[in-house]
């Protein structure tokens, strides 16, 4: 970047905006500049790949899967990326004296912060390495994190105090580790895309109010999981599949990169419908992904571009966590596209998964 050419920084992005409000204390913008910062380590760590002996799995087996290999929370093989990740946001943020506490895909309990540092207002939630479980094939991989405000004068943070809708975020984003780094951010007025500038380490407005568009002709699904799919869910993927012969009247690209953040930083470039919905695939998972750290976030920055997310049955941001590390059905993306596969989930014939476990008068109702 030429020094001729004045281009917004983040810190003053963060700082304009925080001059709407007289009163802030600067806590915020000081947590969002750790988080950046976290997430700058760890694009380094991704960047220098098998140079920097960060491939293979965490525990000890390197390589593709060994017996020693350690499993996070979620039963899944935990990479040694995931593991750095977890750390990195831990603590370039724990000390800072704007956290109440922190809970991680990685970690099965909220993280205390350390008793020598001083707590703050603020709760972060995160996948610190969304998509690892391809980042040995050097495919775009991301950071996701949502901010919340913790209960007042909580000392000790426990499992509830995180359990709020997604409504309740006070600011969410994902750092995209691609061919370019960027950070794309909401702060609750749109959403804005940095990019990391790798000579000055800083990241610089690139992409300012981003808007999703409300139609598209692309849509993402892992389609080797159709047979465990609810009706609605077919009946929109054949409509596409059909394209200009069916009732669409028009032909659409299918994408499945398994790497949510890259295909959300699709369709924030340029519209598409993403889909990870509710299936009958192992019913101890009612959905792929989770709510507080990777559907909240992505729910606030798609509504805060114009976009929707829903469960198919309901608007993400509504939805009341029961636990912390709770699976849901996601769909997001371009408005229209959501809408209609809404109102396919909502429609009399719409049929209900054969398990009961899922049926209207279920378990799972509600929550999914
Ligand atoms: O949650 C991790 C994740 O890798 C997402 O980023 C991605 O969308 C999904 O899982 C891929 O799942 P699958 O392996 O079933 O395609």
């Amino acid at each position: 970047m030429p020094l001729t050419q004045h281009r917004t920084t983040l810190t003053q992005f963060l700082i304009e905006e925080r001059r709407r409000f007289p009163d802030a204390s600067g806590d915020f913008n000081s947590l969002i500049l750790n988080v950046a910062l976290a997430c700058k380590s760890i694009a380094r760590a991704v960047a220098f790949g098998a140079l920097g002996g960060v491939l293979g799995n965490a525990g000890g087996a390197g390589g593709a899967g060994g017996a020693t290999a350690s499993i996070n929370v979620q039963g899944e093989t935990q990479k040694k990326l995931d593991v750095m990740s977890n750390d990195a946001f831990l603590h370039i943020t724990e000390w800072g004296g704007q956290l109440a506490g922190m809970a991680s895909e990685e970690m099965e309990d909220p993280y205390q912060i350390p008793s020598h540092f001083p707590k703050g207002k603020y709760l972060l939630v995160f996948d610190p390495l969304d998509g690892s479980s391809n980042i040995d094939v050097n495919v775009a991989v991301g950071s996701i994190f949502s901010v919340l405000r913790a209960p007042e004068g909580v000392e000790t943070v426990c499992e509830k105090d995180f359990l709020q809708p997604g409504r309740q975020q006070v600011a969410a984003g994902y750092a995209i580790y691609g061919p370019a780094t960027m950070l794309v951010l909401t702060v609750g007025t749109g959403v804005n895309g940095f990019t990391l500038d790798p000579n000055l380490g800083e990241f610089i407005l690139t992409h300012a109010n981003l808007q999703i568009p409300p139609d598209t002709n692309e849509f993402a699904i892992n389609s080797s999981n159709s047979r465990f799919w609810e009706e609605p869910i077919k009946r929109y993927v054949d409509e596409c599949l059909a394209g200009k012969s069916g009732i669409r009247d028009k032909d659409f690209n299918m994408r499945w990169i398994a790497s949510m953040v890259a295909e959300a930083h699709r369709i924030f470039m340029r519209g598409g419908v993403f889909m990870y919905p509710r299936d009958c695939k192992d019913l101890n998972k009612p959905g792929r992904l989770r709510l507080l750290y990777e559907a909240n976030p992505i729910a606030f920055l798609m509504e805060q571009a114009g976009g929707k997310a829903s469960t198919g049955r309901q608007a993400i941001s509504g939805v009341q966590p029961g636990s912390l590390h709770q699976r849901i059905g996601l769909i997001f993306g371009s408005r229209n596209e959501v809408d209609r596969i809404e109102s396919y989930h909502l429609a009399p014939q719409a049929c209900e998964l054969p398990n009961p476990l899922f049926n209207q008068r279920s378990l799972f109702r509600g929550s999914n």
